[in-house]
Formats: structure tokens, C-alpha cells, sequence
């Protein structure tokens, strides 16, 4: 498998390389404006998620929640938005690193703390 991104490149170029801002904004994501999926303060809504009566994922933290909405997008639709749409190829092109990277700074998006360092 050729991987879209390794986890060393600087974080906006991860984002940019996998395509998630196509359809998702993202705060401090120079270009992230997208408005297919949700806007990504996970910071402010991953606890939501897994706090709602109808998940039925494996996540335990927002951390694994991310992780997991990347890796299987059918374990949790969020409301309102379409089912089937995220591409659910991620996990053959994603490594664990660059995975995480992503992780890491989604879940501090829309909270007061600053944002982790790309
Ligand atoms: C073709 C459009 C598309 C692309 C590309 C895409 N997503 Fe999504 N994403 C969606 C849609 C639509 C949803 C909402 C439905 C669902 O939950 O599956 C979603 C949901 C999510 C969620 C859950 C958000 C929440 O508020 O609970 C996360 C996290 C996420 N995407 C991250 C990513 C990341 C990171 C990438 C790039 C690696 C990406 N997405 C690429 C369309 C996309």
C-alpha cells in the first residue's frame, strides 16, 4: 500500500494530503472550510458523541473516538449528516502515526486549551 501520509509531515500538509479538508473546517487549517461532514471541534462535541444513548462504538476517550470515526465512519453517524460518505478506505492509508497526529490536535479543537504544536 502506497500511504497518503507518513505522520512526519507538518500537520496542515497531513490534513491537506488525506483530503479531510475537502469536507470538513477545521480551525487552524489554513484552507479547511469544507461543509460536507461536521466541523471538527471534538474538543467541544467528542464527549457528545460518546455520551449519546445511540453510540454504539468502542471508544472510551474523545482520543479513540477520533480515531475510530476515521477508521470505521459507520460506528457512529453524527446527526444530521449523510452515513456512507467519509470514505472508509482511511485505515489502509493512514499510518498509526499519522493517525494519532491527527487525533492528538482534533480533540483540542474547540476547547480553551491552545491547540497542540503542529
Ligand atoms: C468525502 C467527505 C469526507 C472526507 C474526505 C472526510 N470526511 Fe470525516 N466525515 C464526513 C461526514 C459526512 C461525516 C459525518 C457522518 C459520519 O459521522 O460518518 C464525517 C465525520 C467525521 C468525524 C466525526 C466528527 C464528529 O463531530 O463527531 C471525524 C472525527 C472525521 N470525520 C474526521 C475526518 C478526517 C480526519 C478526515 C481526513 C483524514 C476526514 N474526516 C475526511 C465526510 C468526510
Amino acid at each position: 500500500m502506497i500511504p497518503l501520509v507518513t505522520g512526519d509531515e507538518p500537520l496542515a500538509q497531513l490534513f491537506i494530503r488525506a483530503g479531510c479538508p475537502v469536507c470538513h473546517t477545521i480551525p487552524g487549517i489554513a484552507g479547511a472550510d469544507g461543509k460536507v461532514g461536521p466541523k471538527l471541534v471534538l474538543g467541544e462535541t467528542g464527549r457528545r458523541r460518546l455520551a449519546d444513548p445511540n453510540y454504539r462504538g468502542q471508544a472510551t476517550s474523545v482520543h479513540e473516538y477520533v480515531i475510530e470515526s476515521i477508521l470505521t465512519p459507520g460506528a457512529y453517524v453524527v446527526p444530521g449528516y449523510p452515513d456512507r460518505t467519509m470514505p472508509p478506505w482511511y485505515g489502509q492509508k493512514l499510518s498509526a502515526a499519522a493517525l494519532d497526529k491527527i487525533a492528538t490536535y482534533l480533540e483540542t479543537l474547540g476547547t480553551d486549551a491552545p491547540p497542540a504544536r503542529p
